[in-house]
């Protein structure tokens, strides 16, 4: 079984978010006076996470990465990704790092390798700046660990203009010594986050300074159908670097992604603000196959319908959506 929207693509990635809530406060995440946070009850259990994707595996998907907020803060963590280890499907994880040390052996025992790690800036002044918090000496650490104890390792870069823009050959520079695939981030509008498209630095500005400094060397990679990024590697380094695009060049006909929020709603894209309420039929008893085929069959071919980077200005377009930190990435 597959679950297909009307665009032909099939959907077999589900990114799960396990709570909104996080030990960071990033000014492109979430709104400065935080975002109400949902009574417990309202959240999907352990158990009910495990029944709502045990469901979208028996319908084809065959990858699941957890999100949050931060998921590492939720108490029943473990719990839940020993049960979701006994399913069919490969198992990442979006991470800030600070608690990851925590959850190395348990990572290894459930055979979950792929680690994703948010990381703005490389100097501990400026992450404080970003985060609002002091845990950069941490996460460097708890990359060093993961690195060293054979994980793939993803770092997220959110690029601003003015705030981080200095260290994008910084970043390049660091997958020189470094196994690790650096993602350079195009900032994108949500609920709360003052976006504008002055604070944006596009692909074309990036690959354009990347080329200057490394010329030749600068290599295109072949990308997966279903990558987010255009990949690139500087021939000789060890890691590999790229761009995520989605506001100047999308790759949502490539899209194979669902996401399922810490209150049980399915959202089909990210910018989609409609949502189906999955954990509502669970609760009741019902079942809710049908639900998740018809969220995806309305998806739109383009980011939620903006389909031009104009629309992203339009605030009768973005302005329903949840911030980010609600959403889970
Ligand atoms: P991989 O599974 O390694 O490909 O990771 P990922 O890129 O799917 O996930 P991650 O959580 O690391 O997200 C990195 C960035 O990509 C974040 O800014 C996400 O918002 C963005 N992103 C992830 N999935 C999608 C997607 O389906 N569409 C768009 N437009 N952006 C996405
Ligand atoms: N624009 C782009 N990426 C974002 N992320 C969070 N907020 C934004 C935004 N406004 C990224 C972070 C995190 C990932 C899950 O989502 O880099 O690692
Ligand atoms: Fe998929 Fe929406 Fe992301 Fe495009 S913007 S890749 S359709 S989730």
């Amino acid at each position: 079984m597959t679950i297909q929207d009307q665009h032909n693509r099939v959907h077999n990635y589900l990114r799960i978010s396990l709570t909104e809530k996080c030990n960071l406060r990033c000014t492109y995440c979430m709104p400065a006076d935080g975002i109400p946070l949902l009574p417990s009850a309202k959240l999907m259990s352990a158990d009910e996470v495990y029944e709502i994707a045990e469901q979208f595996v028996k319908m084809g998907v065959n990858k699941i990465r957890l999100t949050g907020g931060e998921p590492l803060v939720r108490k029943d963590f473990e719990a839940i990704l020993r049960k979701l280890a006994t399913l069919d499907a490969e198992l990442a994880i979006s991470s800030n790092g600070i608690l990851i040390d925590k959850y190395i052996p348990l990572f290894k025992e459930v055979g979950l390798k792929k680690i994703n790690l948010s990381l703005d800036s490389l100097k501990p002044e400026k992450f404080h700046h970003i985060t609002r918090r002091d845990h950069f000496n941490k996460v460097m650490q708890n990359l060093q660990l993961l690195l060293s104890k054979g994980f793939e390792v993803k770092i997220n870069v959110v690029l601003m203009r003015n705030f981080n823009e200095d260290e994008i050959i910084d970043f390049i520079a660091f997958t020189e010594t470094h196994n690790v695939d650096v993602r350079l981030i195009e900032f994108m509008p949500f609920d709360g986050n003052n976006w504008n498209s002055d604070k944006l630095i596009p692909l074309k500005e990036i690959t354009e300074l990347a080329g200057k400094i490394y010329g030749d060397r600068l290599q295109k990679l072949v990308d997966d159908r279903h990558d987010t990024t255009k990949n690139f590697q500087v021939k000789g380094f060890k890691g590999r670097w790229g761009v995520i695009s989605t506001v100047t060049s999308p790759f949502c006909s490539g899209c194979n992604r669902m996401r399922l929020t810490a209150d049980g709603k399915m959202k089909n894209c990210l910018f989609d603000n409609n949502e189906m309420d999955l954990l509502t039929a669970v609760r009741n008893n019902q079942p809710f196959e049908h639900l998740i085929k018809l969220a995806v069959w309305k998806k739109h071919a383009v980011r939620g319908g903006m389909d031009t980077a104009e629309k992203f200005s339009d605030e009768t377009l973005n302005q329903e959506n949840r911030s980010m930190i609600a959403i889970g990435g």
